[in-house]
């Protein structure tokens, strides 16, 4: 693919990604100025705009999507740089501007980026065993498990209700 087409697509897949979350939280807002044509308005968008970054991504797939020992290994290096470096210097930054509840949704995400990047690591090391096992995913922080869903979410304190199993 040429290389000026080849950034377009990527960008475009960028802002459609981006565009589906926007158009959600729009909808929500509609639900609650009860609006609710609106806010289906803004849902309808939503998955249009899912569609074209789908569609987009599909494009570029050869570039952004490998083989999986490969994607696993660059999940693995993301989320250890992202837990290492990125939300340290963010979090720093929010408690220097008294921002707390910032500093609370960075602490919380790199704390666990860092047990995703545990849970790759292990992946590669080919610690997982032939059996296809659940993973609980908590709604409030994004912490993962395939243990037990515990019973207060070890990062953020969530009971074990806010955890939403993947696989069964
Ligand atoms: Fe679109
Ligand atoms: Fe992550
Ligand atoms: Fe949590």
């Amino acid at each position: 693919m040429q290389p000026k087409t080849q950034d377009n697509i990527y960008k475009a897949f960028i802002g459609e990604a981006k565009a589906y979350f926007r158009l959600l939280a729009y909808a929500e807002k509609a639900d609650e100025e009860a609006v609710p044509q609106i806010a289906l308005l803004f849902r309808a968008i939503a998955e249009a705009e899912r569609v074209h970054a789908t569609r987009q991504l599909n494009l570029v797939k050869d570039l952004i999507v490998k083989d999986t020992d490969t994607n696993l290994e660059e999940s693995f290096q993301r989320e250890k740089s992202i837990s290492e470096n990125e939300y340290p210097d963010f979090l720093k930054t929010a408690e220097e501007e008294g921002e707390a509840a910032a500093a609370l949704a960075f602490s919380q995400a790199r704390d666990t980026e860092g047990f995703h990047a545990k849970l790759y690591e292990r992946a590669i090391m080919h610690v997982i065993k032939d059996e296809v096992k659940a993973y609980h995913v908590c709604q409030v922080c994004g912490y993962v498990t395939d243990k037990k869903i515990p019973k207060k979410c070890p990062v953020c304190g969530a009971p074990e209700e806010k955890f939403k199993t993947i696989g069964s």
